[in-house]
């Protein structure tokens, strides 16, 4: 087995397996991964490992196993990324700018608001975060570069605050909520990855394996639906034709036609949880 993420999960799985198997979690944040073998050092059948998990194939093939029964994909930041000021994820916390999920990778957050021009950052916080005032803010940002480099999360806040017009600030959602979202994934590549993940998942999974893929916003929870109905596969010959001539390969079958969402009782418990979608992919 296979999944992703700093020891909750993990935790319930290895439980269940009462011993049988093994567990292989993969990280990119070393701190998730301290914090997993702390929390499963109660059992013996599980192996931890920093990496991306884009690089699922090569990751199993250096571990010599050709497949894997399930794998969960529990995408996004973790709440400890969120929680601690450090990391700088967080808008409603003051730190430096920063939100690396692998504080080796080379690209901040620092870099993005800083370098980046004017329109690479609108369309950043137009695609990744659907953001209204994606050109006020981005041209606003550059402003205040001309007289000093942004350097905490809320000399951003500050900033996209003073982008909009002050009817939104009284919305529901946090005004930096969409932008600090679009530069948490284009730090981490968050988009860029998933498709190739996904695809490489579902091949590194043995006869009747399931993929698992829990997102929390609707641009992970599209690619994940449409990679699935991809790795499905379809005829797509006319509908007259008496044998099939397109050649589709189909990996498999999608379980869920629709996701599955947090109950109201797990909502109670964990409200952070109101966004998630699972998707459940099986292998032929
Ligand atoms: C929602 S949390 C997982 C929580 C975990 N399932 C648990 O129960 O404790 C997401 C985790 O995935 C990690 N992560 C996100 N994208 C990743 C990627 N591409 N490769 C490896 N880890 C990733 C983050 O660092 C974070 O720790």
């Amino acid at each position: 087995m296979e999944l992703c993420g700093g020891g909750g999960h993990s935790y319930e799985i290895l439980k269940r397996l009462d011993g049988s198997g093994r567990l292989i979690g993969i990280d990119r944040d070393k701190t998730a991964i301290e914090a997993a073998k702390e929390k499963l050092k109660e059992f013996a059948n599980f192996k931890i490992i920093h990496d991306n998990h884009a690089n699922i194939l090569n990751i199993l093939r250096a571990l010599d196993l050709a497949g894997v029964d399930g794998i969960l994909l529990d995408l996004g930041v973790s709440s400890y990324q969120l929680d601690e000021p450090s990391r700088g994820f967080s808008y409603m916390q003051d730190s430096k700018l920063d939100m690396r999920m692998n504080t080796e990778d080379s690209i901040s957050a620092y870099e993005v608001v800083n370098n980046y021009s004017e329109e690479k950052l609108a369309k950043i916080f137009f695609e990744f975060g659907e953001e209204r005032y994606s050109k006020s803010i981005a041209k606003n940002i550059c402003l205040r570069r001309t007289e000093k480099n942004i350097e905490t999360t809320f000399e951003l806040v500050d900033i996209i605050k003073s982008s909009m017009p002050s009817k939104s600030l009284n919305e529901k959602q946090h005004p930096a909520k969409r932008v600090f979202q679009a530069i948490r994934i284009e730090v981490n590549e968050e988009l860029a990855l998933l498709k190739k993940t996904v695809i490489d998942s579902i091949k590194a999974l043995n006869r009747n394996g399931r993929l698992a893929i829990i997102t929390f916003h609707s641009l992970e929870d599209k690619i994940v639906k449409h990679t699935y109905e991809e790795m499905e596969g379809r005829c797509t010959c006319p509908k007259d034709f008496p044998v099939c001539v397109c050649n589709f390969k189909s990996y498999g079958k999608i379980i869920t036609k629709k996701p599955i969402i947090p109950t109201e009782e797990e909502l109670s418990q964990n409200p952070r949880a109101r966004s998630a979608k699972l998707r459940v992919f099986e292998r032929n």
